[in-house]
């Protein structure tokens, strides 16, 4: 099977990782994320990019840019989540299967954070697992989404 490329977003204050409210995030840093996803795509044989911004509009331009080139997306929106038309037009704009996740459990959390528009264009929403999420997104994109009998699809 054709070796497949994931591209990895992370929305605004993911970089504060480790420093960021650690009894909701954890302690490990966003260097230990990127760490941890890079060493999994390794593992299952595939091409991944991780990347973070805290700028709507970077985060646009990356998901419009991976069109033709990538084959899924893991998203972690952040407070854009809640707020961005923007990102849900973007993944619709390109049809690239993605996958949602957070790391906390957002519908154990305040009112605002029910809504998700994102959700609205990603093929599944995994939250609540911290790092493991990004990782369980990985494996639903390859086994159940991006699969083939051998086609080149
Ligand atoms: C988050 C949840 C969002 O509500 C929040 O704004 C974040 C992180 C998560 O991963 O749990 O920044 O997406």
């Amino acid at each position: 099977m054709k070796k497949r490329k994931i591209l990895v977003l992370n929305g605004p204050n993911l970089n504060m990782l480790g420093v960021r409210e650690p009894e909701i995030y954890g302690r490990r840093t966003y260097r230990d994320l990127v760490g941890t996803i890079e060493a999994y795509a390794k593992e299952r044989g595939a091409f991944v990019t991780v990347f973070q911004s805290n700028s709507e509009a970077v985060l646009v331009t990356k998901i419009q840019r991976a069109l033709g080139i990538y084959d899924g997306i893991i998203l972690n929106p952040a407070a854009y989540t809640h707020t961005s038309v923007a990102l849900l037009d973007a993944i619709k704009a390109v049809a690239i299967p993605t996958v949602e996740v957070h790391l906390s459990d957002v519908s154990e959390r305040e009112e605002f954070r029910q809504v998700s528009y994102v959700r609205l264009a990603a093929v599944k929403t995994i939250m609540g697992l911290g790092f493991d999420g990004y990782l369980r997104a990985m494996d639903f994109l390859l086994d159940d989404v991006l699969w083939d009998d051998g086609g080149d699809a």
